[in-house]
């Protein structure tokens, strides 16, 4: 071994980093073996390199969503795990169905596992509770769904292994797909959740849903964002829907694409909701009623957009009981998919449905109505409409799903933000007494 050190050698330590490896590396070879050891130095360093590349493109490319789902550990499986997935699929009414509601602790499926609950179904949650917005909200609806006996399953609708162990141990009737990225703005920033959650995950659970024996129905949220720029109102199911204006727009439309092949060559009965605007208590703190709610309670001010030529934006907000109540008349006009063993056996039910209000509101009178609700006047800035996705209007024609659901919505926006906002208070508590922030 040589007996050179760096300080014998002040050379030994030239100002680039790389080299002081290769130079270091003769302490232990000695000099005769110089270049063997240099290739091999360079080799490791490229390895090194080249690995480390592969991970960052990897951890770059994938969503957060993507990323967390790669490196955390599944919650499933076990002899107590499959004994709650039964206990929460027991069905208490003779003609009781048996749904897996994905996205179950989200908005719309924890109302919608609640109210099948509630009448005596089978009902099994699945979500992958993402940081999309405040992850303590799904937890509590969680919590709330716990309490009535439904248990969610936590995981990502892209895992096959999971949905397909869902099914082994209990043999579904219905699925009621809620799982999604959901969010207009969200799809500049993060493109990538809307393709896993949106195209990716729909894919998977269309996959699972064929091969299973026998197949459930489908029903599952599609929205009213595939109108897009479309200026003819009311929008009715048979209207364009080729322009949309946001990712979230164009995945949810790529997804109704997608029902009709999985239809066409597999036979599922597959029947898509396209919602207008939901809004109620344990709503999404992404919503403009919401962050409005907390802001004009806060004191801070709020944008109130404003579209071409100065016309308000305008939406037709939809009440979250009457949206319930549309999913669950979907699921029990649901017909049976006709396929087995991954096999068509005849022709099956493809729907789309509308479920809106009918009234559409403008901004600046649902900021009204929370004004009057709140007691506290809103610190407001008009201002014009980004190009970020939303649409200046929309409103619902919902005489379709009237004929063929019975589906009929009974509450103004007055009514339900006054439920809305007798939760909030509740939830989060009075400011200045503010108890969950
Ligand atoms: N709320 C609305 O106004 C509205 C309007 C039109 C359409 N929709 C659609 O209705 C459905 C429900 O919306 P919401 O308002 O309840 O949204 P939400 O975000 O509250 O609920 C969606 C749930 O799905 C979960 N999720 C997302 N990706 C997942 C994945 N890959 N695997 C497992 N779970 C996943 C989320 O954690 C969340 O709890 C969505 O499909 C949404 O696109 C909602």
């Amino acid at each position: 071994m040589s007996s050179f050190s760096s300080h014998s050698n002040p050379d030994a330590f030239p100002s680039t980093p790389g080299k002081v490896k290769m130079e270091r590396s003769n302490i232990y070879f000695g000099r005769g073996s110089t270049r063997w050891q240099s290739s091999v130095a360079k080799l490791f360093f490229w390895t090194v390199v080249v690995v480390g590349l592969i991970v960052i493109f990897f951890m770059r490319s994938s969503s957060p969503v993507e990323t967390r789902r790669l490196l955390s550990t599944p919650h499933w499986g076990g002899h107590d795990w499959e004994k709650r997935v039964r206990y929460s699929c027991r069905v208490k009414t003779e003609k009781g169905i048996v749904v897996l509601v994905t996205g179950a602790a989200g908005f719309v499926g924890s109302h919608v596992s609640l109210a099948l609950k509630r009448r005596g179904d089978g009902v099994l949650g699945l979500d992958n509770f993402n940081d999309y917005y405040d992850q303590s909200l799904k937890r509590a609806r969680q919590g709330l769904l716990d309490k009535q006996g439904v248990f969610v399953v936590e995981g990502d609708i892209n895992d096959a292994p999971l949905l397909k162990k869902l099914f082994d141990v209990v043999p579904f009737t219905h699925v009621m797909h809620l799982a999604a990225q959901a969010g207009v703005r969200y799809a500049m920033q993060n493109p990538n959740s809307y393709v896993h959650s949106n195209i990716a995950g729909l894919v998977t659970i269309f996959e699972i849903c064929k091969s299973a024996n026998p197949q459930p129905a489908i029903v599952w949220a599609s929205s009213s964002s595939v109108y897009g720029l479309n200026s003819k109102v009311p929008f009715s199911e048979s209207d364009r829907t080729d322009q949309p204006a946001s990712l979230y727009a164009a995945t949810k439309k790529a997804g109704e694409e997608i029902a009709h092949t999985y239809n066409h060559i597999y036979g599922l009965s597959i029947t898509g909701l396209r919602f207008f605007t939901v809004y109620g208590p344990w709503g999404r703190p992404d919503m403009a009623y919401f962050f409005f709610t907390k802001d004009i309670l806060q004191g801070k001010s709020i944008d109130v957009y404003q579209g071409l030529n100065k016309v308000d934006v305008a939406r037709d907000f939809t009440y979250i009981d009457d949206i319930a109540k549309g999913c669950v008349a979907a699921l029990d006009t649901a017909k049976k998919s006709t396929g087995s063993g991954g096999k068509k056996k005849g022709p099956a039910q493809l729907r789309i449905y509308n479920l809106g209000n009918t009234s559409p509101v403008s901004v600046p009178d649902l900021v009204n109505i929370l004004e009057r609700l709140l007691k506290v006047k809103a610190k407001k800035n008009i201002i014009s409409m980004p190009s970020n996705g939303d649409v200046p209007f929309t409103h619902a024609n919902v005489s379709l799903a009237h004929t063929e659901l019975g589906y009929q919505p009974t509450t103004d926006l007055q009514t339900g933000l006054k439920k809305f906002v007798k939760w909030y208070l509740s939830y989060y508590g009075v400011p200045g007494r503010i108890s969950k922030g």
